[in-house]
């Protein structure tokens, strides 16, 4: 299984540094064959040691340049950054990503063979019309994606289920994974409301490869006892 933590815009630097003491005590405990990643926000990014990989939540796709208030190949070079998330809900609906700015960022990426961590994810009113609209949805969140790129994985996040306490059913991610799985070969993470209550049975899910977790994975504890449960 895959475990990941999605900080999205919280912790500082300070607060990561204890955070990651504290995880790299607690994964003394993790079974070899899972892998772990950290997204803390950029201020925070830095070089830690431990048993997991450290990825960034977003850049831009530049190498260097004239782009205010964005990070590029250069930035992330320093820190030996080769991980990234992309296409999240909340980046394409709070700061207006389109479909054809991801897949620009998805191929920039590639090319320099970063390992990328493609979020894709319905709203609650295509959820509402039933598995096909929903499947149809997500196809087009794959407009312009190189799905045959040998270092990506899709996460699968229902917007409905994020931040709500409201993780989709064993069955919606059951079915919704088993339909992806027929189009795309890579591992596929669920995320949405990953919590200590849920996780046994999400992770216990065939065609779950591993989870993308936000508020449970805030607090190493609670992020650890999802890993080691
Ligand atoms: P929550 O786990 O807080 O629902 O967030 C999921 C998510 O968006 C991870 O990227």
């Amino acid at each position: 299984m895959i475990y990941a933590g999605n900080f999205k815009t919280n912790h500082t630097r300070s607060s990561t540094i204890d955070y990651i003491k504290e995880l790299n005590f607690g994964l003394k405990d993790k079974k070899a064959e899972d892998k772990v990643y950290i997204f803390p926000p950029l201020t925070a990014i830095d070089f830690y040691r431990g048993n997991f990989t450290i990825g960034v939540q977003n850049a831009y796709p530049i190498e260097s340049g004239a782009v205010t208030g964005e990070v590029g190949i250069e930035q992330l070079e320093e820190f030996n950054i080769k991980t990234i998330l992309i296409g999240h809900s909340e980046r394409r609906e709070l700061l207006n990503e389109t479909q054809e700015f991801v897949s620009k960022k998805f191929n920039f990426f590639k090319e320099r063979g970063f390992e990328i961590i493609y979020c894709i994810g319905e709203p609650l009113e295509v959820r509402e019309r039933g598995e096909k609209a929903v499947i149809e949805y997500l196809k087009e969140q794959f407009i312009g994606i190189d799905i045959d790129y040998s270092n990506f994985m899709v996460a699968y996040e229902p917007i409905w289920a994020i931040g709500t306490g409201r993780s989709a059913t064993v069955e919606e991610i059951t079915t919704t994974h088993n339909e992806l799985k027929k189009l795309i070969n890579r591992p596929i993470l669920y995320g949405g409301s990953v919590k200590k209550a849920n996780i046994a049975e999400i992770s216990s899910i065939d065609s779950v490869d591993g989870v993308l977790v936000g508020g449970a994975s805030l607090n190493s504890d609670s992020f650890l006892e999802l890993v080691l449960h």
